[in-house]
């Protein structure tokens, strides 16, 4: 595949889609073809998945139903939009992505994170993000954040407790994958946070292609 695959992560709060368009924004004034997308979601089956996921009368849900249905509605996403967009060579930017469900569903809830992987890792067909920006911010700000919102999803219901648990995971990741995941502080302004991801971006893309260029020898 000829594109690259970029997500954002972080918990709730954290200032995500802002990030997400300003980094798109500027990509595409480079001349780089890009794609926007998130999960859940990013087409319609996804949409209605994403629906059932979020809908706060949906207290019952029980803990494998909800993984089941990230990493479905996450599948009709890779399958038809995302794979076939890489294969286009375009760039393609999403909000969240399998390290959501290792840190909401894995941590977060207390489930086995290999078992997690696995999951994501048929749903996802093993595709894999180029790059990670975790937008990392403490959970008493990401919450005094939503708060300003009208009305909460079911997750971002949950308690304080759990979102404490979610960013411990989204923590671990960025430990466990140094090469791939980008711990950003988000507790800044946005123009501060856009200024770091654009910097790395760039100082990411010039050592790939030295890299790309080592290859072909
Ligand atoms: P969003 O607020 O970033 O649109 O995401 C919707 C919610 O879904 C958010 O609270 C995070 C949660 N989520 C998971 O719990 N697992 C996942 O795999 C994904 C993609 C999102």
């Amino acid at each position: 595949m000829t594109g690259l695959f970029i997500t954002f992560e972080g918990p709730d709060g954290a200032g995500k889609t802002t990030q997400v368009e300003a980094f798109a924004r500027a990509l595409r004034q480079q001349g780089y073809d890009v794609l926007v997308t998130r999960e859940p979601g990013g087409t319609p089956l996804s949409d209605k998945i994403r629906a059932l996921l979020l809908d706060p009368a949906h207290k019952e849900m029980a803990d494998a139903t909800e993984v089941l249905l990230y990493a479905a509605a996450r599948a009709q996403h890779v399958q038809e939009k995302v794979i076939p967009a890489l294969q286009s060579g375009r760039i393609v930017v999403c909000d969240r992505f399998v390290d959501a469900s290792i840190a909401y569903q894995g941590y977060g809830l207390g489930l086995a994170v290999a078992e997690i992987v696995e999951i994501n890792r048929f749903a996802a067909a093993g595709l894999q993000p180029d790059r990670t920006y975790l937008l990392d911010i403490p959970v008493s700000v990401g919450r005094l954040r939503l708060g300003q919102r009208e009305r909460l999803d079911r997750i971002e219901q949950k308690g304080e407790q759990y979102h404490q648990r979610v960013r411990n995971g989204f923590r671990q990741i960025a430990e466990q994958y140094p090469q791939r995941v980008r711990l950003i502080d988000a507790n800044r302004s946005i123009e501060q946070v856009h200024a770091e991801i654009m910097a790395d971006f760039q100082a990411w893309q010039a050592a790939n292609q030295v890299a790309r260029k080592g290859e072909l020898g």
